[in-house]
């Protein structure tokens, strides 16, 4: 770095007399940008990790110099302050520091996993998870997340199911957005607004066989009806701030992907937020066989549309190097600091002084996260009603590794958790209960235990309540970002302990907690209510209590297909029919001459076609019926949209939240479309004998696709449209599209 130092008050002239001014944020990018050596702007564009307690004298010189424009996940709160102070008062120009975080669900108050708010359906719940975040972290100091993480997540093998919303572009774009909202506030240059990040752009989630940052290939048309929508709810959203993938996409990793940033972000989004690539992604493009050397890889990340580099130094190392030789245009550094100070003066970072201050969940954060952890739980399996627990049951037995773990319960990228603040269920129970009625064997160390010295002690217990609460799953560290996994079972030997409590002949209720769906056909078999309550968060021990126990009813519904083995997946329920769909009469494993084991559709022979539990699917502790779907006009004409509308009655006897979902399917069209697509939901709470006609609009633009010229158009011809309780069931109708074939956009 060898710019020169000005005195510290020319610092405060950029910054403050700056923001006295009046003037325009372009303005005053274009003000700041002109004052900027080459060193200065390549600092912008540099993001480290490299803050350590005590600031050393070499850290604070950088700082000065304009080294680096943004930190992540590292420092204290004061060591974030003075770096602060450092970088707005001593250094040439005053530029602010901005500090990311991966503030992924919950900051000190953790909320559900993502793929478990996403159970929720429930856009304002998540919406306002996302404002306590951004409140706790914005107080210590953090003014940048990189969340959401908008990757559809169609293969529960990959790890990073868990962060994600699940396999629906519609779910995920609809939840996605609402977290950006949260996150951001109602604007950017709140203090307590912190900038979201739309990641990881594109196609991360379809990774081949489900083995983390492995390569993807998807056609064109893929990507736009299926991995880019979130990602354009977000940009649609505001989100300040998108991330490249790990991934290389058809070939071309994506942080060097001139498509996937210049042509689609850039270019028919017209987004002028920053681009960060992810954790070293630049110099990985190397090792992808994309680029030569660091050089070749800097080169190629800038001119695709990379703003600022994460960690890795090619920026650094090169650029300075590279523009004085000719080979890169000032105009491509003018435009990535163009970008990143743009973020900056949104924020308001020029124009606040920050003295963040430690925060720790409190009353109110916690009750969010009790609600959406209640809100998130799916109710798989409730036979003879055995849910809610009566108030007959004198003593429960708790049993399994999940019951009392406060580290697994709050699951992956939970760095900031307050433990204290975390409550099991077993906790839970005994707060409920009182320590004596609750009869806690765990049977097993953690989940991936394999020995069964605990076993007779569980079996013990089991015999000795009335009924037996099984907290069975995942480890936190088995699922999030490289724990992809090749099965999908129980890990460790809770299998085995299920068969062997079942033999205490107790009624079992199993929970389960995972980052990811799970094959556990026989667990469900032998428990007779399942509750699947993902890694739950700091308050999943009273949540789940409480839906136990009815305080509260579950209304959570599956926001990605679960599959009956691993060997189905990727499975998903928006998927195209083929030309031998197989009927539901095939199912099951046939008999007989092998030669000839069933007809020549599309099935396997040893496990049934369909999924364990649909997308879309979960259970209630009411009973709700539907009307056939009935249509507004038989004909779909341009500009005139049509209604579809069903009678939901609840037939139950207890209060309960009706998850009503829309789907559709083209017939016939130049390109096949899924059997189905969700267009639409609404939760509605209806009292015991309580009906409520639920109706949504369809207008021909949601009834745009891609044609083979990758033009969106609607095309004439005839459209089913279900409403149903999920994804395999409800009524359908049917009506026309009378010839609507210009472009929507
Ligand atoms: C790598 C991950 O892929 C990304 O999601 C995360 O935000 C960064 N690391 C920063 O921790």
């Amino acid at each position: 770095m060898n710019s020169v130092r000005l005195p510290a008050a020319l610092g405060l002239l950029a910054g403050e007399l700056l923001a006295q001014s009046g003037m325009s944020v372009e303005d005053r990018v274009t003000a700041l940008l002109s004052r900027m050596t080459l060193d200065e702007k390549i600092g912008q564009m540099s993001q480290s990790t490299s803050i350590r307690t005590p600031l050393s004298e070499q850290f604070k010189a950088e700082i000065r110099a304009g080294r680096w424009g943004s930190f992540l996940n590292a420092g204290s709160v004061t060591d974030r302050a003075e770096a602060q102070r450092i970088a707005m008062k001593e250094s040439r120009l005053g530029i602010p520091l901005l500090f990311a975080r991966d503030v992924i669900h919950g900051y000190k108050t953790i909320f559900p996993i993502p793929l478990g708010q996403a159970a929720s359906w429930n856009p304002e719940l998540i919406e306002e998870a996302a404002r306590q975040a951004a409140r706790e972290a914005t107080a210590e100091g953090i003014r940048w997340t990189f969340a959401p993480m908008l990757d559809i997540a169609r293969d529960p093998r990959w790890g990073r199911v868990a962060e994600s919303l699940g396999e629906d572009p519609f779910l995920a774009g609809t939840l996605g957005a609402a977290m950006v909202r949260g996150f951001q506030g109602r604007s950017l240059a709140d203090p307590d607004s912190l900038a979201a990040c739309a990641k990881h752009f594109a196609g991360y989630g379809a990774a081949e066989a489900g083995r983390d940052y492995n390569s993807v290939w998807l056609p064109e048309i893929l990507l736009r009806e299926v991995y880019f929508p979130p990602f354009h709810a977000a940009r649609l959203a505001g989100v300040a701030s998108f991330m490249t993938a790990f991934n290389a996409l058809n070939g071309v990793p994506a942080t060097g992907n001139r498509f996937l940033l210049r042509d689609i972000l850039r270019g028919e989004w017209n987004y002028d937020g920053v681009v960060v690539s992810d954790y070293e992604a630049v110099p990985e493009m190397v090792r992808h066989g994309y680029a030569r050397d660091d050089r070749d890889a800097a080169t190629k990340a800038l001119t695709a549309g990379v703003d600022m580099e994460m960690v890795s130094t090619s920026y650094v190392d090169r650029l300075k190097q590279l523009v004085e030789s000719g080979s890169i245009g000032m105009n491509l550094i003018d435009a990535a600091v163009r970008n990143i100070l743009r973020l900056k003066f949104r924020l308001g970072l020029f124009d606040q002084t920050i003295a963040p201050r430690e925060v720790s969940p409190g009353p109110a954060s916690l009750a969010i996260a009790e609600r959406a952890a209640m809100e998130s739980a799916v109710l798989l399996k409730n036979e003879g009603e055995l849910l809610p627990l009566s108030g007959s049951v004198r003593t429960v037995a708790v049993i399994g590794p999940l019951a009392d773990s406060r580290l697994d319960q709050v699951g992956t990228w939970s760095m900031d958790a307050v433990a204290d603040a975390v409550q099991t269920p077993l906790a839970a129970l005994r707060n409920r209960m009182g320590t004596g009625r609750v009869l806690y064997a765990p049977g097993l160390r953690n989940s991936r235990d394999r020995t069964t010295d605990g076993f007779p002690a569980a079996v013990e217990a089991a015999r000795r309540a009335d009924i037996v609460l099984l907290f069975l799953g995942e480890e936190q560290i088995l699922s999030g970002e490289a724990r992809s996994r090749a099965f999908l079972d129980l890990p460790g030997a809770q299998a085995a302990l299920v068969d062997a409590i079942h033999q205490a002949g107790k009624p079992m209720v199993a929970v389960l907690m995972a980052g990811r769906p799970l094959t556990f056909h026989d667990v469900a078999a032998q428990a007779r209510a399942v509750l699947y309550a993902w890694h739950p968060g700091a308050m999943g021990g009273p949540a789940i209590s409480k839906l136990l126990f009815g305080d509260a009813a579950p209304s959570g519904r599956l926001p990605i297909t679960f599959p009956r083995t691993v060997g189905q997946v990727p499975i998903y329920y928006s998927e195209l029919r083929t030309g031998r769909p197989a009927s539901e009469k095939e199912l099951g494993i046939p008999l007989g001459n092998p030669e000839q084991p069933a007809g020549y559709t599309s099935k396997y022979i040893d496990v049934d076609f369909t999924p364990e539990y649909p997308f879309g699917f979960g259970l209630t502790y009411s009973r709700f019926e539907y009307s056939p779907v009935r249509l507004s006009a038989p004909v779909l004409r341009a500009a005139q949209p049509i209604t579809a509308s069903a009678e939901i009655v609840n037939r139950g006897a207890r209060d309960g939240v009706e998850t009503v979902q829309l789907y559709f399917h083209h017939v016939a069209a130049s390109v096949a479309q899924p059997v189905r697509k969700l267009a639409g939901f609404q939760r509605v709470l209806l009292k015991p004998g309580e009906s409520r006609r639920v109706s949504f609009q369809i207008s021909s633009d949601d009834l745009a696709f891609y044609d083979q010229s990758r033009r969106r158009v609607t095309e004439p011809g005839r459209v089913q449209v279900w409403i149903a309780p999920d994804a395999a069931r409800g009524s359908m109708a049917e009506f026309t599209v009378q010839s609507v074939t210009e472009p929507v956009e």
